[in-house]
């Protein structure tokens, strides 16, 4: 018989006492989320969520339709669980703290409720990326400090692809699992367990429009890659560019794959989000074997200094990822 996510999610916690009741209840509850996402994706033009809305995010992006209504589709389903004190999102410019109606948890959610929202109104793969923390015992009141905790002590953390087939792919600090969206039983099931990232790839993904924009080192990362079998990398390379990260991704995780958003002159401190998108996938990806680094250091034990921070991201494949990093510091590799 097909396993279900709840099933799973209980019977991980008989055999390895990881997943408490309320944790179970949090992923159950994001896990629904992303199913009415996926239904609205699904219904495109036909239900009005194509298009863009007349407002602008903290970091001045604007916002589509769909980054609004995941957003609350997102708030909406975990504000009355008790699970949480408070939730983060890349498209709110604070903390949302549980309301006083409710009961106040002891988990914090952090999420980016639609990546790649450029490929929305053109029918590509998008997603929804999340990640738990625990709420310091320390503090009394939640505050946004209380968010800025290193990659490493997160104790859940995945995402869902809104693709061909919706995947929630989903660590708890324990191997990778990926669950497939039956729509007919309105559930998710396990399709994959310990997923593992093969540890060589002959496939990269970045912006390479950015070129002029990039430091000299990853220039000649990347011209290294382009050089293929006679070049100093040994083999041919491939390239995708999604520009949906959790889609590059994934597409990593299945089959390797190294993806690079670095620094650039016109974005100092990369694009990325460190706590609603690098850290979350880097503990995917690590929980699956993988790497994820800035060039000089471990992603998950980069400082969180302030909630919408940024930070240039490698993360792949492990061997792929080590030879980027030693390339960049001026390493042999
Ligand atoms: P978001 O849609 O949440 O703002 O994230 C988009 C991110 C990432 O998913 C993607 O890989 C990258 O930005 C695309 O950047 P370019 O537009 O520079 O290609
Ligand atoms: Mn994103
Ligand atoms: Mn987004």
């Amino acid at each position: 018989m097909a396993t279900s996510l709840s099933r799973y999610l209980v019977e991980q916690q008989r055999a390895k006492q990881n997943i408490p009741p309320e944790l179970r209840l949090l992923l159950e509850v994001v896990a629904r989320a992303c199913k009415s996402i996926s239904h609205a994706v699904n219904k495109g033009a036909l239900g009005g969520v194509l298009g863009t809305a007349t407002t602008e995010n903290i970091q001045g992006e604007v916002q589509k339709k769909l980054d609004i209504i995941a957003n609350e589709v997102l708030i909406e389903a975990n504000e009355w669980g008790g699970h949480l004190a408070a939730m983060a999102s890349e498209e709110m410019d604070s903390i949302y703290v549980v309301p006083n109606r409710y009961p106040q948890g002891e988990y914090l959610l952090l999420f980016d409720p639609l990546d790649g929202s450029s490929n929305i109104d053109v029918n590509v793969s998008i997603g929804t990326i999340f990640s738990v923390l625990r709420k310091p015992e320390t503090s009394e009141k939640v505050s946004e400090s209380d968010f800025l905790q290193p990659g490493h002590a997160q104790v859940a953390a995945g995402y869902c692809v809104y693709g061909p087939q919706t995947t929630l792919v989903l660590t708890v600090g324990d191997g990778v699992a990926m669950f497939t969206l039956d729509r007919e039983q309105g559930s998710f099931v396990l399709t994959q367990e310990n997923i593992r990232i093969p540890e060589d790839t002959r496939e990269f993904a970045i912006n390479m429009s950015n070129m002029r924009h990039w430091d000299k080192p990853v220039a000649d990362y990347i011209a290294e890659c382009l050089a293929g079998k006679t070049g100093p990398r040994g083999k041919d390379y491939n390239m995708r560019w999604v520009a949906s990260m959790v889609a590059d991704v994934h597409r990593m995780l299945i089959g390797g794959g190294i993806y690079l958003y670095p620094a650039e002159s016109d974005k100092p401190e990369g694009k990325l989000r460190l706590l609603y998108e690098a850290n979350p996938l880097t503990f995917v990806v690590e929980q699956a074997g993988g790497k994820a680094s800035t060039g000089t250091t471990r992603i998950l034990d980069v400082e969180a200094r302030k909630l919408h921070q940024r930070v240039p991201l490698i993360i792949g494949s492990r061997l792929d990822v080590e030879q980027a990093e030693a390339s960049i510091q001026g390493r042999a590799s």
